[in-house]
């Protein structure tokens, strides 16, 4: 959740923990610190705010300082205020520690720290308990000391200690929370994420659970739990630095939108076989036998991921004949699934990072299920954790609301199924052959709604939008999902109240809720229920509703209807989702600027939920 910078090296540490920390701004935004190492004592600097605020208040200062750490904080445990940013110190303030995830004893810990042991706490986080029990275990090795500290700790932590008694050296810990270390010439970096690395190095080295690292400007040294060093393979980048940037536009957001052709292309490019124009994904190590014994499949996700796991379920099932279940992970760790066996546990998660996402993949691979993770990021902990991964190729996404990476999923989810329903013999070879012509349509297709025309309209639509506080939006069938996950999107960043409803339920309480002009975004693409969606759409107009219509080419009789309509070029119904999606978050993006909100960084919400 929060983000995390650690430097060791000949340059001006606090310039690369600023510029390391602006790049993990989306992270956690309340507040930002940093502890530099100086002259056998540790300088602290941090306040509640943003880390343009932190940099301002360093002021171009302590240029010959160059081993320190950073950090910014999205509070979990104690407000976002000064003196609860981290670095927390130690007593005697020879040791700084940051933090990301939650120390779940830390109650414990700390009246054992103060009453038994006499230490003073100066916050109210769980992170300062960290400080202080490095300091109690310190005898001249703070590998030792945080190695024995964490031993006492229960719950998630990356955390990266310097002391003053020891320069130049940085001492990382991790577990359920992720750690990366860049390493350089004669300098290293360690970061929580890697956009903080890039500018510095490609070369990398993960930090697993349970294991440390010492890391010095020349050396980066991985130990387990037991204190036994290990050999970690180097791991290379390929991310381009401008990918992880804005790249012209005014919001990633907006930048992440109109990288939809390519990421969608991306994720089928060598999962097409062009020549025999069938799907493959045997990069997947489930053969044939396996997928022919399934009997249920469980689509297991969060927020948006989740909306794409409703849309799975769907054409898994059409195009399969696998019964899906889709869960909200919080829901499916403490539920008790009935997980048995020929099932199949699918985890969709961008981040690869989301707490409860990771905990619905270990309780399944506990009851003995094999995991299918859906992620964005290689070596991210669902990726590494799953038993086999299907990654979307949609590059990094910064904007805390998910776009380019939701699309992506869906692409994913339709690969699988037809994959699934080829080799089981539910799919036709003709209807995989058609719908995988298709798919590769799409990029087309999606660059036809990015265009200056549409956008234009969507602009306009938008300008009304903007003045209703609450707003509707309706669908059918796989228009569902997308009408759930464009509700998401309009109140993650507009913060407008909206609310998403299967269309044939407006007459079961909602429509109690229809005034004249309020706004109606309704998906109707979908030939089978054209006619009752058209209905639903005609309640709305009786009362004064102002409908938006979200449909495709030459569906005229909705046109008829409706006084908006924004329409998708044609397209394979069952495909209609993944361009239907496109207008929902342009439409959130524009009502969020007409409204003044903070677009990339809506109000009270990280990109990655690593905590519960
Ligand atoms: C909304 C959004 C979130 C995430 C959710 C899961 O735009 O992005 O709802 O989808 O927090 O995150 P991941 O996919 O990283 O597990």
């Amino acid at each position: 959740m929060c983000g995390i910078v650690g430097y060791t090296g000949a340059k001006k540490a606090s310039a690369i923990l600023i510029e390391g920390l602006k790049k993990l701004e989306y992270r956690g935004y309340d507040s930002a610190g940093v502890a530099l190492q100086h002259d056998g004592r540790l300088v602290i600097n941090k306040a509640a705010g943003s880390v343009a605020d932190l940099e301002k208040s360093l002021d171009g200062n302590y240029k010959s300082i160059k081993v320190g750490i950073g950090h910014t904080r999205w509070a979990t445990h104690g407000r976002p205020t000064d003196e609860n940013a981290h670095p927390h110190c130690s007593c005697s303030e020879e040791i700084a520690v940051i933090h990301n995830g939650i120390i779940e004893n830390h109650h414990s810990l700390r009246q054992w720290l103060k009453e038994d042991a006499g230490h003073n706490f100066r916050s109210e986080t769980d992170t300062e308990v960290l400080a202080h029990l490095v300091e109690e275990y310190y005898e001249g090795d703070l590998l030792e000391a945080v190695r024995k500290a964490t031993a006492k700790v229960e719950g998630s932590y990356a955390l990266v200690v310097i002391s003053s008694r020891e320069p130049g050296r940085l001492i990382c810990a991790r577990q359920d929370s992720p750690l990366i270390i860049g390493l350089g010439e004669g300098e290293n970096i360690v970061a929580s994420d890697i956009p903080a690395l890039l500018a510095h190095t490609r070369k990398t080295k993960v930090l697993e659970d349970g294991e440390f690292a010492s890391i010095t400007p020349e050396n980066v040294d991985i130990f387990n739990s037991e204190g036994k060093l290990l050999n970690r393979e180097i791991f290379e980048i390929t991310w381009d630095i401008e990918a992880a940037e804005k790249g012209g536009y005014d919001h990633f957001m907006l930048k992440e939108i109109m990288e939809q052709p390519a990421a969608v292309k991306e994720t089928m490019r060598q999962r097409i076989n062009t020549a025999s124009g069938k799907v493959d994904l045997s990069e997947l190590g489930l053969n044939g036998e396996e997928l022919t014994r399934l009997e249920k499949i469980h689509i297991v996700a969060c927020g948006t991921a989740y909306h794409a796991g409703l849309l799975g379920k769907a054409v898994i099932e059409e195009l399969a004949g696998i019964p899906v279940e889709v869960d909200v992970a919080s829901e499916f760790r403490y539920r008790n699934p009935l997980l048995k066996e020929n099932q199949l546990v699918v985890v969709i998660s961008q981040s690869g990072e989301t707490a409860d996402t990771l905990a619905a993949l270990r309780l399944s691979r506990q009851k003995g299920l094999k995991v299918l993770a859906i992620t964005n990021v290689v070596g991210s902990s669902v990726s590494r954790e799953a038993d086999e991964v299907l990654y979307t190729w949609a590059g990094p996404e910064i904007a805390v609301a998910s776009t380019k990476a939701y699309l992506t999923q869906l692409i994913a989810l339709y690969l699988i199924a037809i994959y699934f329903g080829e080799i089981r013999g539910n799919l036709a070879p003709e209807t995989a052959a058609k719908l995988v012509k298709n798919l590769r349509a799409l990029p087309e297709k999606l660059k036809k709604i990015l265009s200056e025309e549409s956008l234009s309209k969507l602009r306009k639509y938008c300008d009304h939008l903007s003045s209703w506080d609450s707003a509707f939006f309706v669908g059918r069938n796989i228009d569902y999902p997308v009408a759930l996950e464009g509700a998401l999107k309009l109140k993650e960043i507009s913060y407008i109240h909206a609310e998403a409803y299967a269309a044939g339920e407006l007459k079961h309480g909602p429509l109690a809720l229809i005034v004249e002009g309020i706004p109606v975004i309704a998906l109707i693409t979908q030939k089978a229920v054209f006619e009752k969606t058209l209905s639903n759409i005609q309640e709305v107009n009786a009362r004064g509703g102002a409908v938006f219509a979200i449909t495709q080419e030459g569906f005229n009789d909705v046109t008829k209807q409706v006084e908006s309509v924004f329409s998708l070029p044609p397209v394979e119904d069952i495909l209609a989702p993944v361009l239907a999606a496109v207008p929902t978050q342009l439409i959130a993006y524009y009502t969020a600027l007409a409204r003044g909100s903070s677009v990339d960084k809506p109000r009270n919400l990280a990109k990655s939920v690593t905590v519960e």
